[in-house]
């Protein structure tokens, strides 16, 4: 137990996060805490080295995405990867240190806006739940300011990856995407219109067997990424579609 209470921290915090989930029945939690498990080990670092945050949901949501990283790492389908939702780079710090690692030889496109943080909510992001005060809205949107500065220099060692500033869909404008096929896609806005959006750009793009990783399908926070899944899966009739009890959903093409 002496591990887990070091690697979770300070005792405050540990129990915080224990009413969530009793972490020391969990096989990785013990692994990782004696230096062996490959998935935390990369979520941390990514953590560290783009000053993210961390939280229980995120560490399942991001596990999701890099067994789907792995999966095209080692099995294919052959095709670029693609990420709408950057902030400071965590999700694509993780996946880039994976694909380097296994000498990945495609290209990696990330597209943010790098500066207003959320784009404006439509009724279909409403929680019905005080989310509409000017300053409720305000918070929100300015908590995912990022730093495009930043972000690029804690992505300098990946030259494969691109960064594209700017508001989605209207970033997608630019030289050999449009052509490009896709072998994975992560989706992380948070928004309906953006969510759709993205959707609608890569998902026609996929190779068959692509993987579309959509990080909020399911928040409480914001529904709108799940009302742009449904709304978007209504019509395409994926092969496979996997929706994660904690949050999130995989989309295989
Ligand atoms: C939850 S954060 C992404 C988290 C990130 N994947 C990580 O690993 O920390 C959502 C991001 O979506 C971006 N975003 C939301 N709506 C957008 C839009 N319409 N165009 C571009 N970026 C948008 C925000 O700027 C924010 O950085």
């Amino acid at each position: 137990m002496r591990f887990i209470r070091r690697l979770l921290g300070p005792k405050k915090k540990n129990e915080a996060r224990k009413r969530v989930v009793d972490v020391e029945r969990i096989d990785r939690y013990v692994r990782h805490a004696e230096g062996k498990d490959a998935y935390l080990s990369a979520y941390f670092e990514a953590m560290r080295n783009t000053g993210s945050n961390d939280n229980i949901f995120k560490q399942n949501r991001f596990f999701t995405l890099y067994q789907m990283a792995s999966r095209v790492l080692a099995q294919g389908p052959a095709g670029d990867v693609a990420e709408c939702g950057c902030w400071r780079g965590h999700s694509t710090y993780m996946v880039a240190n994976l694909l380097k690692a296994g000498g990945w030889p495609g290209h990696f496109w990330v597209f943010d806006s790098f500066e207003g943080g959320l784009s404006d909510k439509t009724p279909k992001d409403r929680t019905g739940r005080g989310d509409t005060s000017p300053e409720a809205t305000r918070n929100q949107k300015e908590s995912f300011f990022s730093d495009y500065d930043a972000v690029k220099a804690s992505l300098a060692p990946f030259p494969f990856v691109s960064l594209h500033k700017g508001w989605i869909p209207a970033s997608f404008d630019v030289p050999g995407l449009a052509e490009s096929r896709f072998a994975l896609v992560h989706i992380d806005v948070d928004l309906y219109e953006p969510t759709r959006d993205s959707l609608e750009f890569f998902y026609p793009r996929m190779n068959p067997g692509g993987i579309i990783v959509i990080d909020d399908y399911g928040s409480a926070l914001f529904p709108g990424s799940k009302t742009a899944v449904d709304e978007y899966l209504a019509k395409a009739k994926p092969a496979f579609f996997l929706e994660s009890h904690l949050m999130g959903a995989v989309i295989v093409v």
